[in-house]
């Protein structure tokens, strides 16, 4: 049931504040002082580093929690593509959290680097989708992330409360090893349960990025920047534009963009950059300048102060909602969810049921 859209995505994509305000209520206790991870929860101060190895936007979503973990927590994360992983015999010892994280918990590769941690890692979590699945069952321990189901191939609700369950893990793993005092924990808890209001606030950007992605339509190739934790952000932007538009997309750091991919600009190339009014805007904003003095057009999704500040000679500036940097990456999945979605729509793709795509990648 499409419930009056027109293909699964724009519905799954719609339902977002709705699911991720369940997944925060499943976790934010009562009096929201604390998170509360289901079973033992995880005793963060025994763990000294995280592996993670996932697929495809599940290891987006990973290398998400990576700036997170490291930068609330302290903690050292290593994320791996889980192909890679299972057959590069990584060292995994104690005090090695292993992470897994799977929509369908049925990943093939993902099960198999699950597998390979049995036995070496101090503990193996999974953050899944579905309860009964296997990685979720050989897990120690599993965190549900209530999406509910998700139909369209191309994962959009699932991916935002992934990201949710990730950046709570890291709070919760912040404050256990005293990075966070009980008080900063509530501060980012509120912001945090003010998301779902937020995101459908930056619901009423659609049109505009439809507008967008009518002409993104006609192009052969498009590259997505963005700096710190907007990079995984960016290279799920283009792997959502690959894969249902069929338009050949690329995401770099931003600052990688001179030491190669600048070659590739000119007025044929639109570039998205991702970038909120953070730390980091002012290094982003002169890479995208190195964009536009070449040629390039440049969409800038962005904020009302960044927006103010760097919006001259850009093609198209989509502006999202202030929200806290921390949470920032959740709130923009959102524009490069509508972009892919509304240029597949105008190149008339199958939007839920991509060319030579399953919604499960069980073999390898
Ligand atoms: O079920 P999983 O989360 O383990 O699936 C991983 C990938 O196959 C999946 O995210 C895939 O990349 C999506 N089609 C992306 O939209």
């Amino acid at each position: 049931d499409k419930a009056g859209h027109k293909h699964f995505m724009s519905k799954e994509i719609a339902e977002q504040p709705t699911v991720i305000s369940e997944t925060l209520a499943a976790y934010i206790a009562n009096d929201a002082s604390d998170i509360n991870l289901p079973g033992d929860g995880v005793d963060f101060t025994k763990i000294n580093r995280i592996v993670m190895a996932s697929c495809g936007t599940a290891y987006y979503a990973c290398l998400t929690a990576k700036y997170w973990f490291e930068q609330l927590a302290h903690l050292p994360v290593e994320v791996d593509f889980a192909s890679e992983f299972r057959y590069r015999t990584p060292p995994v010892t104690e005090g090695t959290a292993a992470l897994f994280v799977s929509q369908s918990g049925e990943t093939a590769d993902t099960l198999a680097a699950l597998r390979y941690c049995e036995g070496k890692a101090s503990s193996i979590l999974a953050v899944t989708n579905v309860p009964e699945s296997s990685i979720a069952r050989e897990s120690d321990l599993n965190m549900p992330i209530y999406a509910g189901a998700e139909i369209g191939v191309a994962s959009t609700k699932a991916f935002t409360c992934q990201l949710t369950v990730l950046l709570l893990m890291a709070l919760k793993a912040a404050h256990a090893r005293g990075h966070l005092t009980g008080e900063e924990l509530k501060v980012k808890l509120a912001a945090l349960r003010g998301l779902p209001a937020i995101m459908n606030q930056a619901m009423g950007i659609e049109e505009a990025v439809r507008d967008v992605a009518v002409q993104l339509s006609h192009s052969r190739d498009a590259l997505f920047l963005g700096r710190g934790v907007m990079f995984p952000l960016a290279l799920e932007g283009a792997l959502k534009l690959k894969e249902i538009s069929y338009i050949h997309a690329e995401a770099y750091a931003s600052g990688e963009l001179k030491h190669g991919p600048i070659a590739l600009i000119d007025e044929n190339m639109p570039v998205i950059v991702m970038a909120p009014r953070d730390a980091l805007f002012d290094k982003t904003v002169s890479n995208m300048q190195e964009v536009m003095a070449r040629g390039g057009k440049v969409v800038l999704i962005t904020d009302a102060a960044g927006a103010a500040e760097a919006s001259d000679g850009v093609w198209h500036t989509i502006v999202l909602p202030d929200i806290d940097d921390v949470i920032a990456p959740i709130l923009y999945a959102l524009p490069v969810q509508y972009l892919a979605y509304h240029t597949a729509v105008a190149k008339g793709t199958d939007v839920d049921q991509p060319r030579n795509l399953a919604k499960s990648v069980t073999v390898e």
